[in-house]
């Protein structure tokens, strides 16, 4: 059961047109559908219509009933011989959407229904070809219970409703683009809607809508504002026009990721819609704005031009993560944007690359697509996007960019066919550069600087390390942009340069450098790599200072961080000094915008400093982090007082310079409480108290949660009564304790486990609390290890409901070899016991067994 990329063959039979009428109810719906269905090419194997869990009530072919003889079931699919090259298949089906906990196919969701198809659920609504390749025209029909479900969506446009017998109505819709079975989409429930309208670049006036239950309906107005942005954002810096005469949102509470492109009608995880300062922090309000823009631009990047098969997944989903991170740029801080990104790369897929799941961007096998959906494809396969258009420069890249929209439109299409399109649209060369869609592993670069007389050669060595089946690897195009700054002048010395580093090793030179150089290198992350250079602490302050980069500011502090603190692990000269001074700079600098400075300041995390080790020791990097925390604390503490006090509003504002106020200082008052100061939990707790807004509150009860005053205790419980009936907010109530730095967080994860509100039906509920956990290192790898018995125990009981959900939290166990021999042992122990599960899914199963291969 192992699909590979290189067996692609196309579909036997396409399906021009689909006719769908759906008699909605929770527990009994029936699915009625009509396939035209052709015949591709001259060959003789029957129709096969994939299902999953389906048995067909009746299937006709050409207006005749079959008896059973005509058709049989293999594997849970509809198998059909038909002699001619077309004809009209008809099917029907019962579903019961109520009893879908797995939230793929259609399901309920608080009293609504709803529907998730990408990547397979749709063959667990009707029998159909369900692969992306195969584009159909949709025309749907639904009819429900009008006071249950007074509203009925679907893709495309509406073309009728009307009212039924016995208190039923119906409608239907039309999408007249030909679309894959994943971008399928019906809602059906008691939603309202916020509306307002977009008029494109052509003129034409298009109706908007994000629907929610009532009581959010003022919890719209962020999510609204940032689809018209993007919406104006595609015309301008793409060419691309929304097409259809409507454009809906639906938020729903239950939802297995964050929210997904069907066309016309996207669905949402209601997490990535609902705002207001009460409820939602400015990452929340930053999330939503991204994730409306990623789902809004895969109209044209996976929608118009969709994916030949499931390998090229990253074809609409790396180019989409791409769009939606320059979308957030142009909006804001580009800097602290590209810092953020950084982070999400080296935190979730950095680990992926160098772990037992590494895959390349364009992987080649899979057992079970949903774990395709990774940081690999998404993150790094943006990375690759981001790649080619410094390589080719705006202009060339969006020549690129408009060949391939021209050339594919209405197309399946590859991975290969936007490289060709960047090719010959950008005129350029990329023949090695395809590697980066082959090759597993981060590329790491080692960079050596030296100076002679008035000329510095800058010496490059790269090297991609083994992944699993990919022992060798050749050298990959690495776009590396690069400048030299004056140690006594501290200014640069000539201008960047973007060094193309494509072989094993090779050499740069620069001339006329007529004092000390300081390098700067791979600025901005123009290249995902990690780079290993011999600079001392001394020429990373300097560069933390005087770098006319903002990104290569913040990597020089991050490095000069990291050195201190893997050095002070290994036992080594414990000196604080310069990470001290530099934060003291950057922390003064009144030049510095207070967003930049809030990320420049913290140190990073404990994960991140592990990466940097031969053998992760949680206890020791805790230790050593805490250390430097207090230090820094305690020599800054007026510097972060003023701070503190300089970014006190008066009222709450949502803007750039309002956010980075008060992301300063959050971290302000964490030092101040890293200092030990008495009066740290006092300070806290009034903010908590006082605060008019949920990024202010939540700051101060994540220092109040890490401490060991009376005060946490309080502000948990006042938090906890004042957001009992909020999800979203009751979401935040775990994780902050899961995430807690205190010495009994696996106790108190244990316990939270077992809280009345823990559920495992709901995804989010789960992410804030197991998946929250895992990424608290020191207490996820507690010595005992009962941090990692109990994400089995989890894994293994969400398994029976929902195995998507339950195969995402298992690779922070497929880690292991990073760990000592103890841990290790214990990892691979919960990993086999899960292995060893009667009736596991397809889903963990495959993530698990190739975690202990
Ligand atoms: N296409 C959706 C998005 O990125 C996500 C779908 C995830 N599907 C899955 N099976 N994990 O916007
Ligand atoms: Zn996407």
């Amino acid at each position: 059961t192992v699909v590979r990329r290189l067996d692609y063959r196309p579909p036997d039979w396409f399906v021009p047109e689909i006719s769908l009428d759906f008699s909605l109810d929770s527990l009994k719906t029936t699915v009625r559908a009509k396939l035209e269905v052709r015949r591709n090419g001259n060959h003789d194997r029957p129709l096969r219509l994939d299902g999953d869990g389906l048995t067909p009530e009746s299937v006709m072919v050409d207006g005749t009933l079959l008896d059973s003889s005509g058709w049989r079931l293999e594997d849970g699919d509809l198998i059909i011989e038909l002699p001619g090259a077309s004809h009209v298949v008809e099917t029907e089906v019962r579903i019961a959407p109520e009893m879908n906990t797995q939230l793929m196919g259609l399901y309920a969701s608080g009293g609504l229904l709803c529907t998730q198809c990408e990547a397979e659920g749709f063959r667990r609504i009707t029998f159909f070809p369900d692969r992306p390749d195969v584009l159909s025209r949709y025309s749907v029909r639904m009819e429900a219970d009008k006071t249950r479900y007074p509203v009925l969506l679907a893709n495309g446009d509406p073309v009728g409703a009307g009212e039924l017998p016995d208190g039923r109505q119906w409608a239907e819709w039309h999408d007249p683009f030909p679309k894959p079975s994943y971008l399928f989409a019906l809602v059906a429930g008691d939603l309202v809607a916020n509306r307002d309208s977009f008029t494109t670049m052509s003129g034409r006036k298009v109706d908007l809508g994000i629907w929610v239950r009532k009581a959010d309906l003022p919890k719209t107005d962020h999510a609204m504002t940032a689809l018209k942005l993007s919406m104006a954002w595609d015309e301008n810096s793409y060419g691309r026009e929304y097409d259809l005469d409507v454009f809906n949102i639906v938020a729903v509470a239950d939802f297995n990721f964050g929210a997904m492109e069907n066309k016309g009608l996207n669905i949402f995880n209601s997490r990535y819609i609902l705002a207001d300062p009460d409820t939602a922090t400015d990452a929340d309000y930053d999330a939503i704005a991204g994730v409306v823009a990623h789902e809004y631009f895969h109209n044209w990047s996976g929608n118009r031009v969709t994916c030949r098969d499931w390998f090229q997944l990253s074809l609409k989903e790396g180019f989409t993560v791409f769009r939606d991170q320059s979308f957030t740029a142009d909006q804001g801080s580009a800097a602290v944007k590209r810092i953020e990104d950084v982070r999400v790369l080296r935190a979730a897929q950095f680990p992926e690359d160098a772990g037992p799941l590494a895959h390349p961007v364009r992987p080649d096998s899979y057992m079970e697509i949903s774990n395709f959906y990774t940081a690999t494809v998404y993150n790094k396969g943006a990375e690759l996007i981001r790649m080619m258009a410094v390589m080719l420069g705006g202009e060339r890249f969006r020549k690129g960019s408009d060949l391939y929209f021209e050339r594919h439109d209405g197309e399946a299409a590859t991975c290969e066919d936007f490289v060709r399109a960047m090719e010959d649209g950008g005129e350029i060369d990329l023949a090695q550069f395809r590697r980066w869609y082959e090759q597993a592993g981060t590329p790491r670069v080692r960079a050596t600087l030296s100076h002679n007389g008035t000329t510095a050669k800058l010496h490059l060595e790269q090297n991609v390390p083994p992944t699993p089946g990919q022992p060798d690897k050749l050298p990959m195009v690495l776009p590396l942009r690069v400048r030299l700054f004056g140690e006594n002048s501290a200014a640069p010395l000539g201008d960047e340069r973007l060094v193309l580093l494509d072989a094993a090793e090779q050499v740069v030179t620069f001339e006329n450098v007529v004092e000390r150089p300081v390098l700067s290198i791979n600025r901005g992350f123009s290249t995902p790599v990690v780079v290993e250079t011999d600079r001392s602490a001394a020429d990373l302050a300097f560069l933390s200072a005087h770098d006319d980069d903002p990104f290569a500011r913040y990597e020089a502090m991050q490095q000069l961080m990291v050195d201190t603190l893997v050095a002070s692990v290994a036992g080594g000269k414990l000196d604080h000094g310069p990470v001290i001074e530099a934060v003291r700079n950057t922390l003064t600098d009144p030049a510095l915008d207070k967003a930049f400075v809030a990320e420049a300041v913290l140190l990073p995390s404990e994960s991140f400093v592990g990466d940097h080790m031969l053998v992760v020791d949680p206890d020791a990097i805790h230790r050593a982090r805490e250390a430097l925390r207090h230090d820094l604390g305690l020599m800054l503490e007026r510097e972060w007082r003023a701070a503190y006090a300089a970014t006190q509003a008066n009222r709450f504002e949502y803007s750039p310079e309002a956010k980075g106020a008060r992301r300063l200082r959050t971290v302000a008052l964490g030092y101040i409480a890293a200092s030990g100061a008495d009066d740290a939990s006092e300070l806290a707790f009034t903010q908590f108290e006082g605060a008019d807004n949920m990024t202010d509150r939540q700051g101060a009860l994540t220092t109040l949660a890490n401490g060991e005053s009376t005060l946490r205790a309080k502000a948990l419980e006042a938090f906890y009564e004042r957001y009992r009936d909020n999800a979203l907010v009751l979401d935040k109530w775990f994780t902050t304790q899961a995430i807690s730095t205190r010495d009994d967080t696996v106790d108190q994860v244990i316990a939270l486990s077992k809280h009345a509100d823990f559920t495992l039906a709901n995804p989010n509920r789960v992410r804030a609390l197991a998946g929250a956990f895992t990424v608290n290192q020191r207490a996820f790898h507690a010595a005992d290890g009962r941090g990692y018995a109990y994400l089995a125990d989890t894994i293994i009981a969400l398994d029976k409901l929902n195995p998507q959900t339950a195969a995402k939290l298992v690779p922070p166990l497929g880690r292991w070899r990073r760990f000592g021999e103890d841990r290790a042992a214990r990892m691979r122990a919960q990993l086999q016991r899960i292995v060893d599960t009667p009736g596991l899914s397809r889903d963990v199963f495959e993530q698990a067994s190739k975690s202990l291969a």
